[in-house]
């Protein structure tokens, strides 16, 4: 009986996920429902198997003795109640909102609630959970994984909890954003690489340094966050701050294409490269990433900068564009073109009474080459070399 109605639910919840939620669902195999996301490198699916296919859910299904437990480990879930299904992106909430919104959950829904809860990165099991059969892979032999595919940057469409994730969005508050200083792979043209900061870009290094100590280094809990390559490193050196290296803040990753200019693979990758121009945000490099994937890599850092105030980011053009995006929920067209330049800081400031969120760009000053490449207007695989490379922004 319970196989039964899990397998209807399934049914549903993928239909769901196709008709409304912006998934496209490919039946991957016959495994239990209990299939980690794939990870980078290591169980990713091959790249002429799925080349757009970024990454695969985790689901499980909990009863609704185990919510609490199975929402405080899951970044998102979808809920099954009666005949509604809901998509609640947990992935807003920190711990403790997650932990009343479950309350909140079990007091409003009774016993007939089913969660299957969407875990984006962590490869530990949900089956964990108190009343999940211990020997799940047995006893529901017939579910299967699925890989699925977010075709459009999610927005809940059943927004039936959005008072409760508002509260925790509803306060004043502001986060600073900035590229690294210039490194001697953006004079040269190069992408990709760990490369040290020019010598430009160690002057905006000081700079940065002395608008920040001077500006909002006495701001209480005021913080840094940087990615683990040297070029932020050494960015962020002199700032007075409690600082976090993350790999996550990582560029994306370039694959066959790293350390070359974008003349060179428009020379030696060709039609890779108008696939690139053709669909910038799905469009991964070989044994590198996607904006798709870096979107997903950079999701637990989203889901602190959704509640933290006086962070600032130093990171790189992709990654800030992909954080930008999301939080000034801009689309998957927009966000791999975002403009962010360098030797600028970039104030986002949250005024819920006020209209929302506003962008502010503050230069400092300091020369530095243009990274920024527009989409070429024309992307087909025959176009010739000039026209692929119109748009490349000048370097030596
Ligand atoms: O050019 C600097 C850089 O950080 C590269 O390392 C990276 O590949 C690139 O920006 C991302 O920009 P785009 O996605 O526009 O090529």
């Amino acid at each position: 009986m319970m196989l039964v109605i899990l397998t209807e639910r399934l049914a549903q919840i993928l239909e769901w996920l196709k008709s409304v939620a912006g998934y496209s669902v490919v039946e991957s195999n016959s495994k239990a429902l209990n299939v980690s996301r794939t990870q980078r490198g290591k169980d990713r699916p091959p790249l002429d198997c799925f080349p757009r296919m970024n990454h695969s859910l985790r689901l499980a299904v909990g009863q609704s003795s185990s919510l609490s437990e199975l929402s405080t480990q899951a970044d998102d879930c979808i809920l099954v109640d009666g005949k509604n299904v809901s998509f609640l992106k947990l992935s807003d909430l920190s711990g403790d909102s997650k932990k009343d919104l479950c309350r909140r959950l079990v007091a409003s829904n009774g016993q007939d609630v089913f969660l299957m809860g969407i875990s984006y990165s962590e490869a530990q099991s949900l089956t964990n959970c108190r009343d999940f059969p211990k020997t799940s892979s047995q006893t529901l032999p017939r579910c299967r994984s699925y890989r699925l595919r977010k075709t459009q940057l999610m927005a809940d469409p059943f927004d039936t909890l959005s008072s409760v994730v508002n509260q925790v969005n509803n306060k004043n508050r502001t986060l600073y954003f900035s590229r690294h200083g210039e490194s001697e792979y953006n004079v040269l043209g190069k992408v990709g690489g760990d490369a040290d900061l020019s010598s430009r870009g160690r002057q905006y290094a000081d700079c940065l340094a002395e608008y920040v100590n001077s500006t909002l280094g006495s701001i209480p809990g005021f913080k840094l966050w940087t990615s683990c390559l040297k070029r932020t490193i050494q960015t962020a050196k002199n700032i007075k701050a409690p600082q976090e290296h993350m790999e996550a803040l990582n560029e994306l990753d370039t694959g066959v294409c790293d350390g070359l200019t974008y003349e060179e693979i428009a020379e030696r990758y060709p039609i890779e490269f108008a696939a690139r121009d053709d669909d910038k945000f799905h469009y991964r490099y070989p044994e590198g990433e996607s904006y798709f994937d870096l979107l997903l890599r950079v999701q637990p850092v989203l889901n602190r900068l959704k509640v933290e105030d006086n962070v600032m980011v130093i990171a790189h053009q992709a990654v800030l564009r992909c954080l930008l995006a999301a939080l000034l929920n801009k689309d998957e067209k927009e966000l791999p073109y975002i403009h962010t330049p360098l030797h600028t800081v970039m104030r986002l400031s949250f005024k819920p009474d006020d209209g929302g969120r506003h962008l502010d760009l503050i230069p400092l000053s300091i020369e530095c080459v243009e990274t920024h490449r527009a989409k070429p207007e024309n992307c087909s695989l025959t176009r010739t070399a000039e026209e692929a490379l119109i748009t490349v922004p000048a370097h030596f």
